[in-house]
């Protein structure tokens, strides 16, 4: 089939099965090192520079690996409508459901077996899980702020990351990782860079200090398994883990060794994408004033009569505009990997079977044709008539297709609500009042540890 797409950006074509087309264009890149050092320094700068350069397709290489990107709009819709025809995701993350001693996760699970997990997994991860608990989810971010002393200044990241875990614990699962938070971090920030981007060599997770978080972390999801069975959802709500502990009652899904994996799966999940998000926003309200002031009045109204409801959290308009623009502005999640289960040509250029594949879902967010003065925060974006999100391809910070972030819409209200409440309760200074944003490049992109802010009311 030659599908061909014509709205707004140039019309690309595509087509299964092999090809005699050339390779794509190789960027250029270090002798023996490749492409190693942009990759582990900015992936977005470094697959936006490329698409300017050599087009929506090309390979890249780091050490002894060469890869293919796609890039750009329409790159965005062919994974979204062909992906699961073309990609797997067995292969990029597996090596986490190794760390984790499962069989099968829902990430790194494709075909028939994800659409059943996936299934499995929605109601645990769904909107309503947060909407009927936003007093749990506005209450701890106050806590957070009260326990925080006037003229202290603390690290963002960090301090959101706990906050983040700890919410998400509460709602999905029952109970947060409390004094487990250190080993959590530990243990997904490492077995990610080394077990699924490799961008950190082997032999961390040999470290005492990894090995410890390790145990412990699996402690805790062992821990978190034990109590469900002990307390089936009869006085309570069914949650994740019961809907877990019920297919592997029936057998033919899960078994008992996936379960730590699940019961750990929302802290994996908010650790660095909620949490680096609200970190982004949060210097975003802080380098532009006029924001602020906006989002401020609009917190103040949500909690004018206490905890807001899901209906005034929907029509905070502001909030979710700038909750839009620090999601496409600052994506922490710049590319997806895939391996290439079936060959097909894109623009031109043929890509086999085997290959490792980087999809760079939000290099679309870089362009001006589909965001006019793309480096700019402009929450006025999302506004009729522009309303860039809409464009199909032009936005996609929680991916597409088949994978497309199952807790998406849970994520955006924890955001929301949780800016709204940190401001609402307390107020803040960026320290120092001249920081710069640095960012982490990994495993997500976040500020780092130098964005600092203190607490001064
Ligand atoms: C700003 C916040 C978030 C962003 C930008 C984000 C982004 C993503 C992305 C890009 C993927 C796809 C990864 C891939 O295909 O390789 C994904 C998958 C997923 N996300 Fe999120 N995520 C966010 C927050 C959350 C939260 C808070 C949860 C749940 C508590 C969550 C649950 C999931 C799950 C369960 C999947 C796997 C879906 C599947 O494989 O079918 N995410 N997320």
């Amino acid at each position: 089939m030659n599908t061909r797409i014509s709205e707004k950006t140039s019309v690309i074509s595509w087509q299964s099965g092999p090809s005699t087309a050339p390779l794509p264009p190789l960027a250029a890149g270090l002798p023996v090192l490749g492409n190693v050092i942009e990759l582990a320094d900015d992936v977005l700068r470094f697959l936006t520079k490329q698409y300017y350069k050599l087009g929506p397709i090309f390979r890249i290489r780091a050490l002894n690996e060469t890869y293919t990107v796609i890039a750009g709009r329409d790159a965005n819709l062919f994974f979204a409508r062909e992906g699961s025809k073309h990609f797997r995701s067995k292969e990029f993350w597996q090596g986490m459901d190794d760390e984790l001693g499962a069989e099968v996760s829902l990430i790194s699970s494709d075909g028939e077996l994800h659409t059943r997990l996936r299934l499995l997994q929605k109601r645990g991860f769904g909107k309503a899980v947060i909407e009927t608990q936003l007093p749990t989810v506005a209450e701890l971010a106050t806590k957070a702020v009260t326990q925080w002393p006037v003229g202290e200044s603390r690290p963002v990241l960090s301090f959101i990351q706990d906050l983040v875990t700890e919410q998400l614990g509460a709602i999905i699962i029952g109970q947060g990782p409390g004094e487990y938070v250190a080993d959590i971090r530990t243990f997904i920030r490492t077995a990610l860079l080394v077990r699924v981007t490799r961008q950190r060599p082997g032999f961390l997770l040999y470290t005492p200090a990894y090995r410890r978080a390790k145990a412990r972390s699996l402690e805790l999801g062992r821990k978190i398994v034990e109590k469900h069975r002990r307390n089936p959802p009869i006085d309570r709500p069914t949650n994740l883990v019961d809907d877990a502990l019920a297919a592997v009652a029936q057998g033919d899904l899960i078994k008992d060794t996936d379960l730590i994996s699940l019961a750990l799966g929302p802290y994996i999940a908010g650790l660095d994408t909620a949490s680096n998000t609200i970190a982004f926003l949060l210097y975003a309200l802080y380098k532009h004033p006029e924001v602020r002031k906006l989002v401020q009045a609009e917190a103040e109204a949500l909690f004018a009569d206490g905890i807001p409801t899901p209906e005034q959290l929907n029509r905070a308009d502001v909030l979710h505009r700038t909750v839009l623009e620090t999601l496409r502005r600052y994506p922490i999640a710049p590319a997806v990997q895939r391996t290439v289960t079936q060959p097909f040509e894109f623009a031109g250029y043929r890509v086999d079977a085997g290959q490792r594949i980087f999809i760079g879902t939000t290099v679309a967010h870089f362009l001006p044709n589909l965001h006019p003065d793309p480096y700019r925060f402009d929450i006025d974006r999302y506004l009729p008539p522009r309303n860039e999100h809409r464009t199909p391809g032009a936005f996609a910070p929680f991916s597409l297709g088949a994978h497309t972030c199952l807790g998406a819409g849970l994520a955006e209200i924890q955001i929301m609500l949780t800016v709204a409440a940190l401001i609402h309760a307390g107020q803040f200074e960026i320290d120092p009042p001249d920081y710069q944003l640095k960012i982490r490049a990994v495993p997500n992109p976040a500020p780092n540890n130098n964005f600092r802010i203190r607490r001064v009311g």
